[in-house]
C-alpha cells in the first residue's frame, strides 16, 4: 500500500489518498489532474485550438526526447506547453504516458486555460502563461509508501547527504539531460539496505533554481509523510524518487562502521502502519 500527498493550487490544502500498488498493467500510472478552474476559454476559440495542437506536437514528439517545451500560437491566445519523462523509463514507456496525459488532460480540463496531469512515469502541462524556466512550487504530488524507512533514526540524514553528493552531478548528466541515478548499499551499525534514488529537473531551469527545486522536493517529502521507505516526488519542474531494500544478511562488524551520532535524530512518534495526521478523504476535485 501506498499513499499520495497533494499540494494544490490555488486552493493550497493538503490532501491523501491511499492507492493499491499492486498494479501490473502497462498503461502509465495517473496519479492526479490539476484542472486550474478560474480561468476558461470558450468552445471553438483560438485558445483552443493552439491547445489542441500544442498538444498534439508534444505527443508526437514523446517518442523522440524525454523533456520537451513548446509555445503555440500568438497573443493573447498563446498556449505554452512542456512534457517531462522520468528519465530511468525507457522512450515506449515516456511515450505511451505522454500519449495518454495529452489526451487525458484535454477531455479533463476541457476548457481550463491551465492544467496539470501527473503520472508515475511522466507529466503533461500547458497555460496561457510563459513559465519556463521558473523554479516553481506547486502543485506538488508525493506518493510514497506507508512503511518506513530501514534503520529510519538516521534514514533523513542518509538521504540527505545521498541528495548532496547527487544534486552537483545534475547539471552534467549528458545522455538524458539533468537526470542522476544511484544506488547505493548502506552499510549502518542497525542493518544493511540499498538505497536507490534518483533526481531529474526539467532542462529549462538554470542549475541553481534545479538545485533550489530538488532541495524543496526533499524538504516536501522529509516534512510531509514521516520516514517512508520508498518516495516519489513530483514538482512543476523536477522530480524526486528514492527506494530502500533491506538486505537479510547480519550486521556487519562493528569495526568497519562510522560510530552512531549522539544527535540522531529521535524515533518518528507516529507507528509505522498509522496514517499520517494530515490523512483526509479527497475532496470532490476536478470535473
Ligand atoms: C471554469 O470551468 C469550470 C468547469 O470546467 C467551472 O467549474 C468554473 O467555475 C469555471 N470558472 C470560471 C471562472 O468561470
Ligand atoms: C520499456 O520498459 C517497459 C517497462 O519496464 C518494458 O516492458 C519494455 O519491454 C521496454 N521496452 C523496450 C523497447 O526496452
Ligand atoms: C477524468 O475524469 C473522469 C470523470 O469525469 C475520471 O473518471 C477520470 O479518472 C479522470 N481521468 C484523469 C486522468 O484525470
Ligand atoms: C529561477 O526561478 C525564479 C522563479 O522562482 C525566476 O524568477 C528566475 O528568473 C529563475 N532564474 C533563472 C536564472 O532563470
Ligand atoms: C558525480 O560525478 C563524478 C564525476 O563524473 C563521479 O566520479 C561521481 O561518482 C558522481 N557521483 C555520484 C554520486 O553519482
Ligand atoms: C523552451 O524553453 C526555453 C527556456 O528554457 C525558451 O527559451 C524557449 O523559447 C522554449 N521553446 C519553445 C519552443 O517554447
Ligand atoms: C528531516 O530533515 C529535515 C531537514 O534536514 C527536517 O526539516 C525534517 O523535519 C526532518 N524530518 C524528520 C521526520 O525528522
Amino acid at each position: 500500500m501506498a499513499r499520495i500527498i497533494i499540494t494544490l493550487t490555488p486552493l493550497f490544502y493538503f490532501f491523501f489518498f491511499s492507492l493499491f500498488s499492486h498494479q501490473t498493467l502497462s498503461q502509465p500510472q495517473h496519479m492526479h489532474t490539476f484542472c486550474n478552474p478560474s480561468d476558461n476559454f470558450t468552445q471553438t476559440s483560438s485558445y483552443e485550438t493552439n491547445r489542441n495542437i500544442l498538444l498534439t506536437a508534444l505527443s508526437l514528439s514523446s517518442p523522440l526526447v524525454h523533456y520537451l517545451n513548446a509555445t503555440i500560437g500568438l497573443s493573447p491566445d498563446t498556449v505554452y506547453g512542456m512534457f517531462l519523462c522520468r528519465g530511468d523509463i525507457n522512450t515506449t514507456t515516456c511515450s505511451d504516458c505522454v500519449q495518454t496525459a495529452t489526451i487525458e488532460i484535454a477531455t479533463n480540463c476541457t476548457l481550463n486555460k491551465r492544467a496539470f496531469i501527473y503520472y508515475q512515469e511522466c507529466m503533461v502541462r500547458y497555460s496561457n502563461v510563459y513559465f519556463f524556466s521558473e523554479f516553481e512550487s506547486k502543485p506538488v504530488i508525493v506518493l510514497y509508501s506507508l512503511r518506513s524507512a530501514p534503520n529510519s533514526n538516521r534514514f533523513n540524514q542518509t538521504l540527505s547527504n545521498k541528495l548532496d553528493q547527487l544534486i552537483p552531478n545534475v547539471s552534467s548528466s549528458t545522455l538524458i539531460p539533468y537526470f542522476v541515478e544511484d544506488q547505493e548499499r548502506v552499510t549502518q551499525l542497525e542493518g544493511s539496505y540499498d538505497l536507490v534514488s534518483m533526481i531529474q529537473c526539467s532542462p529549462d531551469l538554470d542549475p541553481s533554481n534545479c538545485t533550489i527545486c530538488l532541495r524543496f522536493a526533499y524538504a516536501t517529502v522529509s516534512t510531509c509523510c514521516g520516514i517512508p521507505s520508498s518516495a516519489l516526488i513530483f514538482t512543476p519542474k523536477c522530480i524526486l524518487r528514492y527506494r530502500t531494500f533491506v538486505l537479510p544478511s547480519p550486521a556487519p562488524s562493528p569495526s568497519s562502521l562510522p560510530p552512531l551520532s549522539p544527535l540522531s535524530p529521535p524515533p518518528l512518534s507516529l507507528p509505522p502502519q498509522s496514517p499520517p495526521p494530515l490523512m483526509q478523504p479527497p475532496p470532490p476535485l476536478n470535473t
